[in-house]
């Protein structure tokens, strides 16, 4: 009953959604289990571009399962803007499946969501504003209304008019919005339900079942390690957990099933909204690597911030997870940039230090400590062969691999599913 995690290293956005379109291939079943649809994966196949922001990046491959597990929270007007938008192009959503226990993001939660960072002011958090963490909120104090409750009307009303008077006190009285009506809520909700009901499911158990027949189930994370609302840089993180241990809550799964967790890593640094970021490079450096990646967020659309690889961070992540491998994406930005470097240390108050402090304001006075090497001329874009790597470039990932405390098995040289170095087999080919 194996099972393989793909979880982001950094900040997120290091490009998990080309890495799992290419693994899908070899797994049963592709399942989201934290965040929601502040998480936007770009996937490039045979079949052209697309964007996703809740539908697991499986559902490219007819034969793979992809379901949106428990712990993820769910905007249903994007699940089905999003599954509509699929089969308008021609592709196959029949084996999706959602939730019933996963938690829906109401109207007020992005209302909340943009009104409590309007009040935050200077010290905003950055979120994407989609109500990612008024919804978590919710889920946490026991209020919130979870995808099976569409499926019966006369509790999801009694349930609206428990929690909506408490969310409209607060809307009005705090921050003085606009309050909520209980009745179109609720006629939203019955519209969700006739749309979603074919795909509402026990999802926890079409895992369970797979994971027991012997077929391996791939887990999508969304957002990275550094963002994880206990592990992360606090507060400057998401509402969920989108580490390890969030895999296993967040799809009712046992944590010894997992036989492969990957990291995902690119090639640099870069960070969207506030926090710290201490390889961050206010430069012209900095300027090329956004200009030459298009560092800019699927979902948002914001400036990422951009810097070199900083290994103390994500050294911290494949302990955090116990990261079996490590994939690097976006190699093939840095092709032509020397020298490159990568952060191996911090000083902090005089001091250098080897790991991450657990306090964001530690961390905003860690100055990067670096190891230069030199870049490479030849490009790497869309090579598929680790011998076909200039030397440099070999030497520079062996050094991430040496730092990071894993091997480097997969390298992604391009946004194709084709343009992949595979390293080691990874996941096995599905039987
Ligand atoms: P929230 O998840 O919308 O509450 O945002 C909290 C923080 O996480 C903000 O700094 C966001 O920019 C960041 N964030 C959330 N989702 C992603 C993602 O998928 N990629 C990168 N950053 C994200």
């Amino acid at each position: 009953m194996p099972t393989y995690a793909i979880i982001g290293g950094q900040w997120g956005d290091e490009g998990k959604g080309k890495v799992v379109d290419f693994l899908s291939g070899r797994a049963h079943v592709v399942a989201r289990f934290s965040g929601g649809n502040n998480a936007g994966h770009t996937v490039l196949n045979e079949q052209g571009e697309f964007r996703l922001h809740l539908v697991p990046c499986g559902i490219f491959w007819p034969d793979a399962k992809c379901v949106i597990g428990n712990g993820v929270v769910v905007d249903p007007n994007v699940l089905i803007e999003e599954i509509e938008g699929l089969q308008a192009r021609g592709v196959d959503v029949s084996s999706l499946q959602v939730s019933d226990r996963a938690h829906v993001i109401m109207p007020y939660h992005i209302v909340l969501d943009k009104l409590e960072e309007q009040a935050r002011g200077g010290s905003a958090i950055g979120t994407t504003e989609r109500g990612i963490g008024p919804a978590y909120v919710d889920k946490t104090a026991r209020s919130g209304i979870r995808m099976g409750d569409l499926l019966e009307p006369e509790t999801l009303l009694e349930r609206l008019h428990a929690v909506v008077p408490a969310k409209n006190a607060l809307i009005t009285k705090v921050y003085e919005g606009t309050p909520f009506d209980v009745d179109s809520l609720f006629a939203q909700c019955l519209e969700w339900r006739e749309q979603l009901l074919p795909y509402i499911a026990a999802v926890e158990e079409t895992v369970r079942s797979a994971l027991k027949a012997g077929e391996s189930v791939l887990l999508e994370g969304a957002q990275g390690t550094l963002l994880d609302l206990d592990h992360g840089t606090y507060p400057y993180v998401t509402s969920s957990n989108p580490t390890i241990g969030g895999a296993s809550v967040g799809l009712g799964i046992t944590p010894r099933s997992v036989e492969g967790v990957f990291g995902v890593y690119k090639a640099y640094s870069t960070r969207v909204g506030a926090g710290p970021i201490p390889t961050e490079l206010n430069d012209e450096v900095g300027d090329e690597i956004r200009r030459r990646a298009w560092e800019y967020g699927t979902t948002t659309g914001r400036a990422r911030r951009c810097g070199w690889f900083d290994a103390v961070a994500a050294r911290y992540s494949q302990v955090v997870n116990g990261l079996t491998d490590a994939i690097l994406t976006r190699l093939d930005v840095l092709d032509g940039m020397t020298p490159v470097q990568i952060c191996v240390a911090y000083e902090l108050d005089g001091k250098t230090i080897h790991d991450m402090p657990s306090r964001s304001s530690d961390l905003a006075r860690c100055k990067p400590i670096y190891r230069s090497m030199s870049g490479w001329d030849t490009p790497t874009a869309g090579l598929t062969q680790w011998e076909d790597l200039p030397q440099e470039a070999k030497t520079y990932v062996e050094a991430l691999q040496e730092a990071i405390g894993c091997p480097v098995s997969l390298i992604s040289t391009g946004p194709n599913r084709h343009e992949t170095i595979l390293r080691t087999t990874m996941i096995p080919e599905r039987s």
